[in-house]
């Protein structure tokens, strides 16, 4: 299990995620909404940047650039949590 802090225009959001789910489906189960549409990965909606820690992804082809994983940028849709992180998405918000 890892602590997941979410800044936000509004303020900071914590949330527990797993190892197994995708940042977003645990965001949900703690009733945080993170903007979203495909949900695949591809539309790129949920973009977000983590501030520290580290996602692994199931898929190849998460639809971010080199250069945009390099610079942190994430896609909570379909990014795993391999540690604690701090995200920032200033559109997400408690449901
Ligand atoms: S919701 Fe489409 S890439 Fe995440």
């Amino acid at each position: 299990m890892f602590k997941i802090e979410l800044k936000t225009r509004l303020g900071h959001l914590i949330f527990i995620a797993n190892d197994k789910q995708s940042l977003m489906d645990c965001a949900d189960a703690a009733e945080i909404q993170i903007p979203s549409s495909c949900r695949n990965g591809t539309c790129r909606t949920c973009m977000s940047r983590t501030l520290g820690g580290r996602v692994r992804y199931e898929i190849d082809w998460p639809g971010l650039s080199a250069e945009e994983k390099a610079q942190g940028w994430i896609l909570p849709c379909v990014a795993i949590a391999c540690s604690d992180l701090k995200i920032e998405n200033s559109n997400a918000y408690l449901i």
